[in-house]
């Protein structure tokens, strides 16, 4: 079959995402991702959307293979921020005209059930904004009471699809367990992201296109997919890091194949090449995520050594990224950017 007649095709056979994943002609990528960038203007228009992160925990229980943040990696210096620095910095993002907060820390029990719906209800006390949590893997109940007291999407991803190659990176937690929890955050109304790492140690191609097919299969409502990059003090610290142009093809695949679904330009990617955003942005992705955690804690959420922007101030870093999207001829939303597969009540 020829590339014109997969692309313009309305879903995609595991084969025909395969075939496009392992495109190496470079005439028949920069079809793909025009291709791609079509299909993104045509479901999400020419805006961006802005998530300030906040990190505000960096223990974590679990212990990835992949991530520094890994319980058994003792050279890492801990922090949890306060409940006040929390809504603080919560204030600023609002102030720069960015209205979806992210929350996000390790697997962290002492940020318990109450100490999150505490800090949730206080942020929507004071802005509209969207609250999305991304915290790991955690209790039916804590999900349910996060939700009432006011938060909108979860971030949880699978980080691969193949069940094999995810007992062997999470040794405690199963697969199956995964999908059932973002299962269930979707059942009881949250807004779910998912999504995965590129070119982890023994992932093939095959398990890329299965980890696009269980997106879809759990129409979510954002996808983010990005490169693994080795991190020290971890027992991956000499794999190779993920491939920029991999991570590429899939963002524009991903667009193919999801079509109304938030995609980010991820900050692994642009951490790997100076221009990750941009290119990110130019083959189907519509959002993308400022690290707006303060110093001096930012310093320390060490998942992968060199993430972009970290010694910068948070604030000039976040502006500094809105001038670059702004270069491309894109717009910033200044709206919460909501899922587009949800019609809100009007306010
Ligand atoms: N490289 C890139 N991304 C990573 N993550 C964890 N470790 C790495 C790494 N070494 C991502 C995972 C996880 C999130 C916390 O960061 O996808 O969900
Ligand atoms: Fe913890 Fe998440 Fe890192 Fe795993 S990927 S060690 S759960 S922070």
């Amino acid at each position: 079959m020829k590339l014109e007649e997969i692309l313009n095709k309305e879903n995609y056979s595991r084969d025909e995402i395969i075939y496009l994943l392992n495109l190496k002609n470079p005439e028949e990528m920069q079809k793909l991702y025009k291709h791609a960038d079509e299909v993104r203007k045509r479901y999400c228009g020419d805006e961006v959307h802005m998530r300030g992160i906040i990190e505000i925990s960096n223990y974590c229980e679990q212990n990835c293979l992949y991530c520094g943040l890994r319980e058994d990696n003792i050279s890492l210096e801990r922090f949890r921020m306060s409940v006040e620095e929390i809504i603080e910095t919560a204030n600023q993002i609002t102030k720069l005209g960015i209205f979806t907060i992210v929350l996000q820390s390790g697997e962290d029990s002492e940020f318990d059930a109450d100490f999150i719906s505490h800090i949730i209800f206080s942020i929507k006390q004071k802005s509209n904004a969207a609250i999305t949590l991304s915290l790991g893997e955690r209790g039916f109940d804590e999900y349910r009471a996060w939700k009432i007291a006011g938060a909108d999407r979860y971030l949880l991803k699978h980080e691969t699809s193949n069940k094999k190659l995810y007992s062997l990176y999470h040794s405690k937690q199963k697969l199956i367990d995964r999908i059932n929890h973002i299962k269930f955050l979707k059942r009881i109304g949250y807004q779910v992201g998912s999504g995965n790492m590129i070119g982890l140690p023994m992932q093939t191609i095959e398990d890329i296109a299965d980890d696009i097919l269980l997106c879809k299969e759990l129409d979510l409502d954002m996808a983010a997919f990005g490169p693994f990059i080795p991190s020290p003090n971890t027992p991956y610290h000499s794999k190779n890091a993920g491939s920029p142009e991999l991570t590429l093809k899939v963002t524009a695949v991903l667009r193919l194949v999801l079509k109304n679904v938030h995609i980010p330009a991820t900050t692994a990617l642009d951490t790997l090449d100076q221009l990750g955003r941009e290119k990110g942005l130019n083959v189907g992705a519509n959002v993308i995520m400022p690290d707006l955690t303060p110093h001096p804690y930012r310093d320390n959420y060490q998942i992968y050594p060199g993430k972009r922007g970290v010694a910068d101030d948070p604030v000039e870093s976040a502006l500094k990224l809105q001038r670059r999207v702004e270069a491309l001829g894109r717009k910033i939303s200044f709206s919460r950017g909501d899922s587009m597969k949800i019609v809100l009540p009007a306010l």
